[in-house]
């Protein structure tokens, strides 16, 4: 049994903590988070233990692993006094938004052999990645563009624009590193990134972005297109599309039953797609958590690790750079 400590209670928190006691090999021992009514209110529903400070969370020597699920600008420190403390590690995206973080975090921690895994879920998902082995395998010939469409369906708060340090990096990143993922050892080179507010007042307050458009170019010449919005009214829009010179593979939006209604005014009338993430990527948060404990149980290296992180953050500065400089910027990994 591999006993976890959960730090950060908030929306991803309270699902992981599902998630954690769900699974056969896991036991939830402690959670922490600076807000005690939520950490105690995941107590309470996980039956687990609420710590009083993240190193009593950390470096208890009943746990084996710990769950990064906090504030983003509590990632590296975590992670850091996590790996000194030699706890196998699962760290939500992005790492931090500050690549010099990122850097000094990765020079602390990467002489100490600890898995450390970063929570890029869409990599997990069934027909994502189904669309990515089809690519490996060349289903479709060679690769020659990747289509990605990303749609949140409502705006989020202005206090989660305030802390989200920007689309690009809050939520592009999981676009990034789908590309990543999809291209395989064909690195990206090249973006030119375009970035407006159209519709959300907060996102125009904080100098973000609701719209965002993206186009990319890898060392062998693949074009790739990503498209993000915060406001699809029909849903979370998650589309990803591959194409080559043999046909393409399209890894579809998903709707909560297959039925199609058919009357008098519409045919083939479908439920509407998933609300949100959780509902949408919730096979994929199980098995990316069913792998971490494989690499845990198997000490072998987690198949999304650090580097990961840290090249996704890269593709989504470089992004920015494009964005106010109104050029195309080549990507420095
Ligand atoms: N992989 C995904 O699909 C996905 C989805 C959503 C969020 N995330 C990531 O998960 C993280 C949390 O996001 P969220 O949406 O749950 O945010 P949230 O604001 O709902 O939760 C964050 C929690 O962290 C707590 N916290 C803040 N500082 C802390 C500290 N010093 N110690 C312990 N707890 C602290 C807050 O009190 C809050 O409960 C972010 O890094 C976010 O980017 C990933």
């Amino acid at each position: 049994m591999i006993n976890f400590s959960l730090l950060g209670a908030g929306r991803i928190g309270k699902m992981h903590a599902k998630i954690i006691s769900a699974h056969p090999k896991a036991n939830l021992k402690y959670v922490y988070d600076v807000n005690s009514k939520f950490s105690g209110l995941v107590a309470k529903s996980s039956k687990c233990k609420q710590a009083s400070s993240p190193e009593q969370a950390i470096m208890s020597k009943e746990i084996d692993a710990v769950l990064i699920a906090s504030a983003t600008p509590t990632h590296t420190k975590f992670i850091t006094m996590a790996a000194k403390a030699g706890k196998a590690i699962f760290c939500e995206k992005p790492i931090d938004l500050d690549i010099r973080k990122v850097n000094e975090c990765f020079k602390k921690i990467k002489n100490i052999k600890v898995p450390i895994q970063i929570g890029f879920n869409r990599r997990f998902d069934n027909s994502h990645a189904r669309a990515q082995q089809a690519r490996m395998k060349k289903e479709i010939g060679e690769l020659e563009m990747v289509v990605i469409t990303s749609r949140d369906p409502e705006p989020p708060g202005i206090n989660y624009l305030k802390a989200a340090g920007g689309f690009f990096r809050d939520t592009t990143i999981h676009d990034f590193d789908l590309t990543r993922f999809i291209l395989g050892n064909d690195p990206v080179e090249k973006i030119s990134a375009f970035g407006e507010a159209l519709f959300d007042k907060n996102a125009k307050k904080q100098k973000d972005h609701d719209t965002a458009m993206f186009i990319l170019k890898s060392k062998k010449g693949v074009l790739i297109h990503i498209n993000n919005s915060r406001r699809a009214v029909y849903g979370y829009d998650q589309r990803v599309e591959v194409f080559g010179s043999k046909g393409m593979i399209i890894s579809n939006n998903q709707t909560p039953s297959s039925v199609e209604k058919f009357s008098d005014k519409a045919t083939n009338v479908k439920d509407p797609i998933h609300f949100f993430f959780i509902e949408r990527y919730e096979q994929a948060y199980r098995d990316q958590f069913n792998e971490f404990i494989k690499c845990v149980v198997n000490k072998t290296k987690p198949k999304v690790n650090f580097e990961d992180g840290r090249n996704a953050l890269i593709i989504a500065n470089a992004a920015y750079e494009s964005y106010k400089s109104g050029r195309v910027i080549n990507i420095k990994f």
